[in-house]
């Protein structure tokens, strides 16, 4: 018989915490721009993905590929970041897309935070902004829980009602205010990818009561609520999503705007880690 998500999620687990000294007490997966964050940690042990057993591998420009284990700096707090994510658009199944969160929460971590880029719906929105995530919704149309179901994941039919945190949204805000930052919060969309959307479409999707789009985070939020974790969404709006302002889009922008806000959004990374 072919082996469960669950078993190749406890190899991947047991791989890593063999490679570090300490648990893990929060993990962050860095989308695309982000990934200058994991430079930030101290005491660094790094894990190229293909190193880890079941792990997929990354293929988009500007994703590293690579699990950098480490201590936030000035805080007792261990965490691991995923510098690079995988996409359903790479190929990939929604369970290899996900199998990393797996991974986390077999290794005990129960703080995740997910972050991405993203286009903005909604006109209030500049690039550059933040965004906190208050609820998705998948228009991937396709569920990373599909298919057999292993108790030991968690529920078949799990709740959704407060996928993103609403006290992890809370100390966001507080971060974000102490530090004279603007944080905005909306709705995230997903959809597949990997083109970018028709102007016709973003019109639907704001009709739909979507603030951003992005091709990621939702199947990592709906596995890692399956498995009880508590998780904080963040995005970066590197762009006005398709027909809001004129021009196309493309990922060297997305790219760019990532660096960017690299500073701002190490900072406000940084300093909400040290208070979920
Ligand atoms: N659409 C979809 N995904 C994205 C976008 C966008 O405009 N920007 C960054 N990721």
């Amino acid at each position: 018989m072919a082996i469960s998500v669950f078993d190749r999620a406890q190899a991947s687990a047991r791989y890593i915490r063999e490679q570090i000294a300490t648990d893990v007490d929060v993990a962050v997966v860095l989308g695309s721009g982000l990934g200058t964050f994991a430079e930030t940690l101290e005491n660094k042990v790094i894990i190229p993905y293909e190193e880890i057993p079941d792990f997929a591998r990354s293929t988009v420009e500007g994703h590293s590929g690579r699990l950098v284990l480490g201590k936030l700096p000035l805080e007792p707090i261990n965490i691991a970041v995923m510098q690079g994510r995988f996409h359903y658009y790479e190929g990939y199944s929604l369970e290899e897309v996900t199998l990393p969160i797996r991974a986390f929460c077999v290794m005990g971590v129960k703080k995740l935070v997910l972050t991405n880029a993203a286009g903005s719906i909604n006109q209030n929105f500049n690039t550059g902004d933040f965004m906190l995530i208050s609820d998705h919704i998948n228009l991937m149309l396709a569920s990373p829980l599909r298919g057999r179901h292993d108790q030991r994941m968690g529920e078949r039919f799990p709740d959704m009602t407060m996928v993103y945190s609403r006290e992890y949204r809370q100390i966001a805000q507080e971060v974000a205010s102490e530090l004279g930052m603007q944080l905005h919060a909306g709705v995230y969309m997903a959809l597949q990818g990997p083109n970018y959307e028709t102007p016709a479409e973003i019109r639907m999707m704001r009709m739909l009561g979507a603030d951003a789009v992005g091709m990621s985070t939702v199947p990592e939020a709906i596995v890692a609520r399956q498995m009880g974790m508590n998780v904080l969404g963040i995005s970066l709006i590197t762009n006005a999503a398709a027909g809001i302002e004129d021009g196309p889009i493309n990922h060297d922008e997305v790219m760019e705007m990532g660096q960017r806000v690299s500073g701002e959004f190490c900072q406000l990374l940084t300093r909400i880690i040290a208070r979920l």
